[in-house]
């Protein structure tokens, strides 16, 4: 495939992969001030189908960023390169740490507030500037 079509559809991965990360814990902050069953049952199900929906826009974004290094393996040489990398895979420890909890609410586990979720829901923020502004300014260390 051609490069920039493969790095277009990254784009697109990315954002469907954010959209879950920002979405997931929302939910969380909904969801810890629930008190019936019905509406915690609803809430397990939202969050185990929109974490597998992001999983699988997660593989899509990094099978073309990895496509992306193999047409151009240039790019692994530069520094802003591996700190990109270091940061993908702090995404997926945040990502990780999302289904942790997902699981601890489907065994009434949670031990968090509302205002702790909506601290936690920066995480991402953090990662998406980061990541973006080095991948954009491609700056040299
Ligand atoms: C292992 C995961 C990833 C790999 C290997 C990877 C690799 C790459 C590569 C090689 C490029 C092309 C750079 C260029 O042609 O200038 C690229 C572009 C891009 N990546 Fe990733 N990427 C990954 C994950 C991500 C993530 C998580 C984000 C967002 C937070 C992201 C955002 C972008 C953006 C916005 C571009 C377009 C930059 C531009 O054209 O100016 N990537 N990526």
């Amino acid at each position: 495939m051609p490069y920039l079509w493969l790095k277009a559809l990254h784009i697109i991965f990315v954002v469907a992969w954010f959209a879950g990360l920002f979405y997931l814990p929302r939910l969380f902050v909904y969801h810890c001030d629930v008190d019936d069953s019905v509406a915690n049952a609803r809430f397990q199900l939202m969050e185990r189908r929109l974490y597998l929906f992001t999983l699988m826009n997660t593989a899509m974004a990094v099978a073309c960023g990895a496509g992306l290094v193999i047409e151009q393996p240039f790019w692994l040489t530069q520094t802003w390169m591996q700190i990109k990398v270091a940061l993908v895979l702090a995404l997926l420890g945040f990502q990780w740490s999302c289904w942790r909890l997902v699981v601890a609410f489907r065994e009434g586990r949670n031990q968090h507030d509302g205002r702790w979720y909506r601290w936690y829901n920066e995480i991402p923020t953090v990662l998406l500037f980061a990541i973006v502004i080095l991948v954009v300014v491609k700056p040299a260390f």
